[in-house]
């Protein structure tokens, strides 16, 4: 059993479509075992990403992210990494295959409907810079 971090960003949020992608995970065998609705800080966004401080999109992509709510979520399963970045699809939804979160909810490659884990490594730091353990169930 695997948990990972998945956001739903602000494009999905402002979107109304929190619900539909909420049931992709939970009708796709992962278990949501924390989850809040949570308006980032500046400073939070550029920490959450400092892995990509160097790259030309980073100033884009905190802007972005602080531009209204997202809904931060952990998701837990068997494989719940991979499992997780296959429903997404491709970071650039314009690549996400056909049925995939990105390929239905996402505009573009910086507003793009959701974040996951890239590795279990990664999942780890995510979810302890988000949730307590207090708040996982
Ligand atoms: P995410 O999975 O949240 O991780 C970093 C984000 O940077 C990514 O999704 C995209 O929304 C954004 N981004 C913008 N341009 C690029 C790019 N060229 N390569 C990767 N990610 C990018």
């Amino acid at each position: 059993m695997e948990q990972t971090l998945s956001i739903i960003k602000p494009d999905a949020v402002k979107k109304g479509v929190v619900g539909k992608i909420i049931d992709r995970f939970e009708s796709n065998g992962l278990r949501i075992a924390a989850m809040k609705k949570i308006w980032l800080s500046k400073a939070d966004a550029k920490q959450f990403y400092i892995i990509h401080k160097d790259r030309p999109f980073y100033n884009e992509l905190v802007s972005f992210m602080v531009s209204g709510p997202v809904v931060v979520m952990v998701l837990e399963g068997d494989n719940a990494v991979l499992k997780n970045r296959d429903l997404m699809g491709a970071t650039n939804p314009k690549e996400a295959k056909a049925g995939t979160i990105r390929a239905d909810f996402a505009d573009n490659i910086d507003a793009n409907a959701v974040h996951g884990s890239d590795s279990l490594e990664n999942a780890k730091i995510e979810i302890a810079f988000f949730f307590g353990k207090r708040e996982i169930h």
